[in-house]
């Protein structure tokens, strides 16, 4: 079984006081971005889990190889096997890989072993927070801890430019920053700075931009370089360290990330897309 699994952005990230689970509801628009990572799973002798790079761990910790064992569970499917990620999405950047790669694991498997719709949603829920939205895709509200999905028509109309400064940032770190600092909420870009489709609407911005910056001021200092390099608003996605602004087209954003010239992870123009992963044909 082989597929992509596609990274997201929040577009806006609207964050609330933790639960008494400790997770903080949340309300935002997420988008799935042609930035993608490639799953494979193939029978193995033992199980073993390979990447392509050092962006994610090569062992039972991986997310994709969690979801991969809670859905062979779940299909009673014991079977050893051979779980290959071709890396592209940087990790601790908020661009959702890991969570993407698990989606699209849950996914694979689900179709081949007949898992139904609301268990496979369930086992995504229990791998991490991002991985529900990440097995539905395109574009969607979420809320709750991530766990309350609701698919949108697809947004349209423009492209991103991704940046991935050279850092990266830990989820749990810039939510206890969030609360230390007592809930602060993120600014709101501009109508003029958002393409017309998501003009008027829920204010977009993201909660955890001031959590950021606070525990690392670099994220503040990319922020101010891209926007001075751009001429417009540049938005952080999820917790971060990954930032993003709005262009009219692909090639617009193209443009955007050949003019970075500054030592980055990453600086991809990506289009938006309408699933969270897909299936490949062997
Ligand atoms: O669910 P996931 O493992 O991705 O979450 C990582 C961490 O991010 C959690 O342990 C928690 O500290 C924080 N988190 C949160 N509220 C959310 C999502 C994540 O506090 N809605």
């Amino acid at each position: 079984m082989k597929g992509m699994a596609y990274a997201k952005v929040n577009l806006a990230l609207a964050v609330y006081p933790a639960a008494a689970d400790g997770f903080h509801p949340l309300r935002g628009i997420f988008q799935s971005v042609s930035l993608s990572d490639t799953i494979s799973i193939e029978p193995a002798s033992v199980d073993e889990v390979v990447v392509s790079n050092d962006e994610a761990p090569s062992d039972e910790t991986n997310l994709a190889w969690r979801a991969f064992d809670s859905t062979r569970r779940a299909a009673r499917m014991p079977a050893a096997a051979r779980l290959a990620i071709d890396k592209q999405i940087p990790a601790g950047s908020g661009l959702g890989g890991g969570s993407a790669d698990a989606a699209c694991v849950i996914g694979l498997m689900s179709d081949r072993y007949g898992l139904d719709e609301e268990m496979a949603f369930d086992i995504a829920a229990s791998v991490g927070s991002d991985v529900p939205f990440s097995l539905t895709g395109g574009t969607a509200i979420v809320e709750g801890r991530g766990d309350r999905v609701d698919a949108q028509p697809l947004l349209s109309g423009f492209a991103l430019c991704v940046v991935v400064p050279p850092f990266a940032l830990g989820t749990p770190a810039v939510f206890d920053e969030w609360d230390r600092l007592d809930g602060p909420t993120g600014r709101v870009v501009p109508d003029g700075d958002l393409p017309p489709i998501l003009r008027g609407g829920v204010p977009i911005r993201n909660d955890l931009y001031p959590a950021a910056l606070s525990l690392d001021r670099r994220v503040g200092d990319w922020c101010d370089a891209l926007e001075h390099l751009w001429g417009t608003s540049v938005s952080m996605t999820g917790s971060g360290s990954a930032l993003f602004a709005f262009f009219e087209s692909v090639d617009e954003a193209a443009g955007a990330a050949d003019a970075v010239d500054l030592p980055v992870r990453a600086a991809e123009p990506v289009s938006l897309v309408g699933q969270g992963w897909e299936p490949i044909d062997e």
